[in-house]
């Protein structure tokens, strides 16, 4: 596995990590080998890595896992205009392919910016690395897929060109365990599917709020905002999980299938004014620490409208989800980090009353932090009369399964070993995620600016307003 950007932060924080767990784990194959590309010289490098992995890695530090990884490391300094260093980097593939892994199979990590990710790959292309006599050659790819419809169909059409079908685009929403679990949810249980539609289903949610802010970030988010970085991808994925129909196999391909249906049946219900929101966090006191605002965060333009925070509702305009709302949150600096997707059952009786989730049988599939499914029943309240309560039954995984999860990235580096793209969204995915957002990015571009929310809060009013406005509440934050 070659790593262009290795010293990058995603290289450090989740791939380095992802590819000691798996050695100590003992799932990579003995003839793996990492080789990495960057700017730097060589000497500082692997101390790099090595901290990286004993700082990040979720099992116990061993040497002699380390040993086995240090002793197959290659490394090449370069840059990505150099045509010269893509060379050496073919002189050290055929290397490991002599001595080490004799396969000639390759992977290529793109942990760079997306500004590079065509000029790498024509680079491998004009080195002729991009494929082999005898093995496989697959690059992968981080997101953003371009800012847009329009520029994710070049950057598709240009890698796609160069690597064929051996393209791996990363959404690591779906290498987490509970999302991968929504299917499994939904389709081992004969419970769900004969419920799973307009008939039973009153609406469902989609949260995912963090606490963090952007400090550091400014590069990447100025003029990106959430709906970009994470509504296009993670978001709608998980809304294609829970709306799809069962496919007919697991593959990746009618998987797939599934989910650009149910992607290009789901638009944004309009006027925007009513259905979605966006903010950005302004400064705010946490007890004696005061929480410096998005603008005051270094690097952030003084007039940026990159918004931190956005909602929005939507339709899936099918037969199954005929006038079911889907609404969709993400925000940063809110008052606790949670992604949740909570499927909200008609009420029994709403005569005059607003449909809150916490009236109502709800199922409640917590992605993180805390990771488990609860359904929410109501229930008599002992003693005299016949009251109701509403209380969940719960299904915690940090107490029915006692393995600790694994990461994300674990997952998702082993299947592109193995060649699985099942968990890979596809380009056309990605295109009709774009569809689906780029209007309201167009609209928020030209008309006003986000409405301001403190940090540490659930977001600006105006985030309350749209579903409120729908007789429906949020689940608190
Ligand atoms: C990334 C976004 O894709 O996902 C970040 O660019 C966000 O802004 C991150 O913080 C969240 O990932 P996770 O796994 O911590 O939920």
């Amino acid at each position: 596995m070659v790593i262009f950007g290795i010293t990058g932060d995603l290289s450090r924080r989740k791939l380095l990590p992802a590819i000691y767990d798996l050695t100590a784990s003992g799932l990579l194959p003995p003839e793996f080998a990492l080789l990495g590309f960057g700017r730097r010289q060589r000497a500082g490098v692997l101390p790099m890595i090595r901290e990286a992995m004993q700082t990040g890695a979720r099992t116990t530090f061993d040497e002699r896992v380390w040993d086995r990884i240090a002793e197959k490391f290659r490394y090449v300094t370069g840059t990505f205009d150099d045509v010269v260093a893509f060379e050496a980097l073919g002189r050290e593939l055929a290397r490991s392919e002599d001595t080490i892994d004799g396969t000639g199979n390759a992977v290529f990590y793109m942990s760079v910016s997306p500004d590079h990710f065509i000029q790498v790959c024509n680079q491998l292309r004009t080195a002729n690395l991009h494929t082999h006599s005898s093995g496989w050659r697959r690059v992968v790819l981080e997101k953003p897929f371009g800012r847009d419809l329009y520029t994710s169909r070049v950057l598709g059409a240009a890698v796609e060109t160069i690597f064929g079908d051996s393209v791996f685009r990363v959404d690591h929403y779906l290498g987490k365990e509970m999302v991968q679990n929504i299917l499994t949810l939904r389709f081992a249980n004969g419970l769900f599917e004969p419920l799973w539609n307009s008939g039973h289903i009153d609406h469902v949610q989609i949260t995912m709020a963090e606490d963090i802010g952007l400090t550091g970030r400014a590069g990447y988010y100025d003029g990106v905002g959430a709906v970009r970085d994470v509504v296009q991808n993670h978001l709608l994925q998980l809304l294609a999980l829970i709306a799809m129909d069962e496919p007919a196999t697991l593959s990746a391909s009618d998987l797939a299938a599934e989910k650009i249906k149910v992607l290009t049946a789901a638009r944004l219900l309009e006027p925007y004014e009513q259905t979605a929101a966006r903010g950005q966090y302004v400064a705010s006191s946490r007890g004696a620490e005061r929480v410096p605002g998005f603008l005051e965060e270094e690097g952030f333009d003084a007039a940026s409208t990159t918004e931190t925070y956005a909602a929005m509702t939507l339709e899936v305009a099918n037969r199954r989800w005929a006038g079911v709302p889907f609404f969709i949150r993400s925000g940063k600096r809110l008052a606790q980090s949670n992604t949740e997707i909570a499927i909200a059952f008609r009420p029994r009786d709403h005569f005059g009353t607003r449909v809150v989730p916490s009236t109502q049988n709800t199922l409640l599939i917590r992605v993180q932090p805390e990771v488990g499914i609860s359904l929410r029943i109501g229930t008599k309240v002992p003693g005299h009369g016949m009251n109701v309560k509403y209380a969940d039954l719960d299904l915690s995984y940090a107490t029915t399964f006692r393995e600790q999860p694994i990461e994300a990235y674990e997952r998702l580096i082993l299947d592109v070993l193995r060649g699985d793209a099942s968990l890979f969204p596809t380009q056309a995915e990605i295109e009709a995620s774009w569809a689906i957002v780029d209007p309201l990015i167009s609209h928020w571009a030209a008309v006003g600016r986000p409405d301001p929310y403190e940090s540490g809060t659930s977001g600006p009013q105006s985030g309350h307003d749209i579903i409120e406005r729908a007789r429906r509440a949020w689940r608190p934050l």
